[in-house]
C-alpha cells in the first residue's frame, strides 16, 4: 500500500498541521522526515489546542504510530518536554505509538550555541534562523562528525526517557506497507526553504521537498501515491531572504493579514512577514514536488479585504493581478457553493494560474471548518 506526502508549498507555516491531523486517522503511521524543532504546528481539535514541534501531528490519534525519521535532527530536551506536555494533556505516548529512528541526528547544546554565533558573524547577511541549532547539527551530519540517536546511551538523562522509543524506523515503515497499510509523510518548513531548491542561502539546512521524504525515511519513490501541496491563500515568511510579494508592514493589507491570520511564529513567536499569493513561486513548488493535489488554507483571513492582489510575475517584471475581494464571512464555511462569488472566483483564478486542482479549502482552524472538493 502507498505512502502519501504532505508538503508546504511556500515558506512554511501554511497550515500543514491541520491537514495532517484531518487525514491522520486514515493512516497507520505518520512520519516526520526532515528538520527538527525549528518547525511548529498548532493543531486545534475537540481535544484542545496543541503546539507540536518534533512529534508528528498524528500523535493526537491513538491508533496511529508516529515516527521521527532518520532525516530529522532532534534536540532531546525539547522532545522530552514535548512528550511530557502531551502526556499532561491526556495524550497517550509510549514506544508503541512513538518511534524515533536510530539514524536521526542529535542536536547538542554546542549546536545551539554555534547557531547564534554564526548569525552574529553573518551580521547584515544573517538568515534569521530559529536559533534551535538546526544548521550546525546538519553541518556535523554532512561533515561525518555528528552524533546519532543510536548513541544516546552516552547521555543517561536522555536515554532513560527516550531510549525505548529508538529503533529502525525504516524497517517498521516497510513492514507497515508490506501489510497493505498506509503511511502519511509529514513535511516540515516549506518547499521554498529547501536547502537545494529554496532561496539559498536563506533556507533551512534540510530537504523539505519530496526528495527529503525519500532519503529522510528510507522509503522508495514507488511507495509514493499522492503528493499534496499545502498553500496559504496569501503568503508569509519568517526570517530573512527574498519575498517578492511582500507587503510593506505599515500597509493596511499587511496589518490585516498579520492580525486576522495571527501570523506569529509557533516556535519563536516572531512576527511573520506578510504578502500576497505568489504564482511563480507556487509553480516552482509544484514543479519541484510534483504535487497532484493542493490545499488552500486560511481563506477566511482574506475576508473583508477590498482588493486582493496576486503576484503573477516576478522574475523579469513585477506584475500583479488585482481581484475583487468579498465582504461576507467565509469563516467555518463547509460547502464550496456557500462561499461568496468573489471567493470562488479567487480560487478558480489560482487553479487556472497554477494548472492544478484544489482539493481542500480551509476556512478556520477547527477540523470541521474545511471544504473538500
Ligand atoms: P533554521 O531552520 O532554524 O536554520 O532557519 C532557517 C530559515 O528557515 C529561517 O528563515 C527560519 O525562519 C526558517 N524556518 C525554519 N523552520 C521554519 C518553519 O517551520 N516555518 C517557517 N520558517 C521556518
Amino acid at each position: 500500500m502507498p505512502a502519501d506526502v504532505i508538503i508546504g508549498g511556500q515558506w512554511g507555516d501554511e497550515g500543514k498541521g491541520k491537514i495532517v491531523d484531518l487525514l491522520a486517522s486514515k493512516y497507520s503511521a505518520v512520519v516526520r522526515y526532515s528538520g527538527g524543532n525549528n518547525a511548529g504546528h498548532t493543531v486545534i481539535n475537540d481535544q484542545g489546542e496543541f503546539k507540536l514541534h518534533l512529534i508528528p501531528s498524528g500523535i493526537l490519534h491513538p491508533q496511529v504510530i508516529c515516527v521521527i525519521g532518520n532525516g530529522c535532527v532532534i534536540d532531546p530536551d525539547v522532545l522530552i518536554k514535548e512528550i511530557e506536555n502531551l502526556i499532561k494533556s491526556g495524550i497517550d505516548i509510549s514506544p508503541k505509538n512513538l518511534v524515533i529512528s536510530h539514524k536521526a541526528h542529535i542536536i547538542l547544546p554546542e549546536h545551539i550555541k554555534k547557531d547564534s554565533e554564526q548569525e552574529k558573524v553573518r551580521a547584515d547577511f544573517k538568515i534569521g534562523t530559529t536559533g534551535r541549532g538546526i544548521g550546525p547539527a546538519y553541518m556535523d551530519k554532512a561533515g561525518r562528525s555528528g552524533v546519532r540517536m543510536e548513541h544516546i546511551s552516552d547521555w543517561p538523562q536522555w536515554s532513560e526517557k527516550l531510549g525505548n522509543h529508538i529503533g529502525s524506523s525504516q524497517e517498521l515503515l516497510r513492514n507497515i506497507l508490506d501489510k497493505n497499510k498506509n503511511i502519511l509523510l509529514e513535511g516540515a518548513q516549506g518547499a521554498l526553504l529547501d536547502i537545494d531548491h529554496g532561496s539559498y542561502p536563506f533556507v533551512t539546512s534540510s530537504n523539505s521537498t519530496i526528495g527529503g521524504a525519500i532519503t529522510g525515511t528510507g522509503l522508495v519513490p514507488s511507495d509514493i501515491r499522492d503528493t499534496i501541496g499545502i498553500f496559504k491563500a496569501y503568503a508569509t515568511r519568517v526570517g530573512e531572504g527574498p519575498f517578492p510579494s511582500e507587503i510593506t508592514k505599515t500597509d493596511t493589507a499587511a496589518k490585516h493579514l498579520l492580525n486576522k491570520g495571527n501570523e506569529f511564529g509557533t516556535t519563536t513567536g516572531r512576527e511573520r512577514r506578510c504578502g500576497w499569493f505568489d504564482i511563480e513561486s507556487a509553480r516552482n513548488s509544484i514543479m519541484t514536488n510534483g504535487f497532484n493535489k493542493i490545499a488552500i488554507m486560511k481563506l477566511d483571513v482574506l475576508d473583508g479585504i477590498k482588493e486582493i492582489k496576486v503576484l503573477k510575475e516576478s522574475t523579469n517584471n513585477i506584475k500583479y493581478d488585482t481581484l475583487s475581494g468579498w465582504k461576507d464571512s467565509t469563516y467555518g464555511v463547509k460547502n464550496y457553493y456557500d462561499l461568496p462569488e468573489n471567493a470562488k472566483a479567487y480560487l478558480s483564478y489560482l487553479e487556472k494560474m497554477l494548472d492544478i486542482k484544489i482539493s481542500i479549502i480551509s476556512t478556520g482552524p477547527e477540523r470541521d471548518q474545511t471544504i473538500y472538493i
